[in-house]
């Protein structure tokens, strides 16, 4: 097993909701705070994994090497749009074929969703950030695991074997945390 750092990166609503009903992330779940945390994860990690709907829009994404999950192709392409990125389609080849294809073979690699991309992973993750905006609620919008909103986001990471650490303030009057789900 090659000696990757998985940690997995999401911001969810008060009911476990990463996106509203129109399966887009609202302005309300924006937070300045969390996106700095965010940001600066992102440019720590070797490489980024996400599906076709979850790029961070960030300015520095294009310096970024990437995984893109797709059923477009049969297994591990090159994105003709994206020099930096590579397309996988997990039915056909595995996970370390697709960090082969993108030159990474060390390092920390970060998950940033969505909900399929975030299950796929729950049990390699190193550490799973989970950020928290108790106050917003986005009735019928996308949960961030499967198993939501039946489980709570801690309930599920909390099965697949992951333990909460000290919570970090990101946004005070929003009261918007963040806490590290760790693997002991
Ligand atoms: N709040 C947060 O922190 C956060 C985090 C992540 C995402 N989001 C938001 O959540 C929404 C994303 O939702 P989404 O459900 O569309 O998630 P997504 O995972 O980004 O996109 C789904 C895409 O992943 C690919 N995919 C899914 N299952 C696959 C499989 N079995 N094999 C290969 N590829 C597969 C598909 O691409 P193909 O159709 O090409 O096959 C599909 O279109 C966006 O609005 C995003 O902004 C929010």
């Amino acid at each position: 097993m090659p000696p990757f750092r998985i940690e997995g990166y999401v911001i969810v609503s008060g009911d476990g909701m990463l996106a509203n009903a129109d399966r887009v992330m609202p302005e309300g779940l924006k937070f300045e705070g969390d996106k700095q945390f965010f940001t600066a994860a992102l440019d720590r990690a070797e490489l980024i994994v996400h599906g076709r709907n979850s790029g961070e829009d960030q300015p520095n994404s294009p310096q970024r090497k990437r995984v893109i999950l797709t059923r477009n192709v049969s297994a591990v392409a090159p994105d003709p749009s994206n020099p930096r990125a590579t397309l996988w389609n997990p039915a056909g080849a595995p996970f370390e074929a697709a960090c082969d294809h993108a030159g990474i073979h060390a390092g920390t690699i970060a998950i940033i969703g969505g909900p399929y991309v975030f299950d796929m992973f729950m049990d390699r993750y190193d550490t799973f950030w989970l950020s928290l905006a108790p106050l917003l609620f986005l009735p019928g919008g996308e949960p961030c695991f499967p198993g939501v909103p039946q489980h709570s986001p801690q309930d599920i990471l909390a099965a697949h074997g992951l333990k909460p650490g000290p919570l970090q303030m990101l946004d005070p009057a929003a009261d918007v945390s963040v806490t590290p789900w760790r693997r002991s």
